[in-house]
């Protein structure tokens, strides 16, 4: 893959993938629209102390690291897996500069999560818990049950296949009742593949640079 760290409109970085031409995140504020779209819409959807989490689209571990903080912060216990097909190696992390760009406890996470082995079961203090799992998603079946799914896959454009309606139904299954996906995509083709999997979908306003972006609910008395 030909990588390169780009600096974002917040003074924070991201990666672009030059073989595809897509960013990892926004390019108008890579640390504020994982705190707007993951943080904010997701994460603080939740009160109760045990949160069962998944990531598709790992990455950088950006969203992992805020996540880590933010769920100290509020007190919540966390399990964490996400999924990823193609690990960034340790040489190219080192040139990504989010240990001085993030808030210090989000920092020591993101250390932590970038130097801890995949496919194995780690934890961050007592209260978090994580798998960096190397799958790729459009073929990963797993019978876990998760209250929140950051769903961070490049664009529909880009990777279609990645937001067909059936891994949409597959989510679905793999949510528990009252959980809520998210995501900064609020393109037409993907609420409608959200709402035939069976989710309630509601648009919010995105972060900067993107008018809206969408949360999906497994209602609580859904069939
Ligand atoms: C938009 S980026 C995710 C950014 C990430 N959440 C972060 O905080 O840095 C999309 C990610 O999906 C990964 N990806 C692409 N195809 C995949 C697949 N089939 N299964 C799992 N991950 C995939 C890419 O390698 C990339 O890391």
């Amino acid at each position: 893959m030909d990588l390169e760290v780009q600096k974002t409109a917040d003074g924070s970085d991201t990666v672009l993938n030059k073989s595809i031409g897509v960013h990892y995140h926004s390019t108008n504020g890579a640390i504020t629209e994982a705190e707007h779209v993951f943080i904010t819409a997701g994460l603080n959807h939740f009160s109760q102390s045990d949160i069962a989490i998944l990531e598709v689209g790992l990455g950088t571990g950006l969203n992992a690291a805020l996540t880590a903080m933010h769920a100290d912060e509020k007190g919540l216990k966390v399990s964490y897996v996400g999924l990823e097909l193609y690990p960034l190696n340790t040489e190219f992390v080192g040139k990504i500069g989010y240990q001085k760009q993030l808030p210090s406890a989000a920092a020591t996470a993101w250390n932590a999560i970038s130097n801890a082995p995949w496919n194995a079961e780690f934890a961050l203090g007592t209260n978090f818990t994580m798998t960096k799992q190397q799958a790729d998603f459009t073929c990963w079946v797993s019978n876990q049950q998760f209250n929140l799914i950051y769903f961070d896959a490049f664009a529909p454009d880009c990777q279609p296949e990645m937001w067909a309606p059936e891994q949409f139904k597959k989510l679905y299954a793999m949510l528990k009742h009252g959980g809520v996906l998210v995501t900064y995509s609020a393109k037409g083709i993907v609420k409608q593949a959200l709402r035939d999997a069976g989710f309630t979908v509601k648009r919010l306003p995105g972060p900067p640079g993107k008018h809206h972006m969408l949360k999906a609910i497994k209602e609580v008395a859904a069939h």
